[in-house]
């Protein structure tokens, strides 16, 4: 698949097939991509915590809202900002807007890799950030963002409609 196919081939998978696994080899690859996104000032403030205990996974999916099908991944990676890394780097823009947008460009990368590798997931963004915290025992500094969940897909989506590109651009 060349990258403009990657593209338009990713999906939101929300379905996992509860019997197929996914190693840890593979979970480095998706982890490789991951810290080959740009960052501000290269500081690479991601971080990541693989979660795979039943437990704590049904506890992230009970705080996004139930939503169960986090909890039927094989594994949950998820994507922490390092907020005083950045900050110590670009003060508050770093802590309040780069820490977004380089977790955001990782997080993107992953979820490219994941499809090539013939996985699927989502990206959560619906969830207590403190709470999130909380389960997964993180320090003050790291800011979890997003959670990926990852595993075989059990569904094949159609793709959802986009705007047209006239409707979101403007030429000056
Ligand atoms: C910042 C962000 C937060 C999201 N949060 C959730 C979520 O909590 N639960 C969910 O099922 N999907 C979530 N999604 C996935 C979107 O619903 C999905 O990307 C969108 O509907 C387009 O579908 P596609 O990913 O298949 O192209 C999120 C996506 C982004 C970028």
């Amino acid at each position: 698949m060349d990258i403009f196919e990657l593209i338009k081939h990713r999906r939101s998978i929300r379905k996992f097939d509860p019997t197929k696994a996914v190693d840890e080899k593979t979970v480095t690859k998706i982890l490789e991509a991951a810290i080959w996104a740009p960052s501000a000032g290269n500081t690479q403030c991601w971080r990541f915590q693989v979660v795979r205990d039943p437990d704590l996974k049904k506890r992230l999916a009970v705080e996004a809202g139930h939503q169960p099908f986090i909890n039927d991944a094989p594994v949950v990676i998820v994507v922490c900002a390092d907020l005083d890394h950045v900050e110590r780097s670009y003060g508050e823009r770093g802590r309040f807007t780069y820490a977004l947008q380089d977790t955001a460009a990782a997080i993107e990368n992953m979820w490219l890799a994941v499809t090539a590798l013939g996985l699927g997931c989502c990206w959560i963004g619906a969830f207590s950030e403190d709470e999130a915290a909380r389960i997964l025992g993180l320090p003050k500094n790291l800011r979890p963002v997003a959670m990926l969940p990852i595993g075989v897909p059990a569904e094949k989506p159609k793709p959802p409609p986009r705007r047209a590109i006239a409707e979101v651009t403007r030429y000056r």
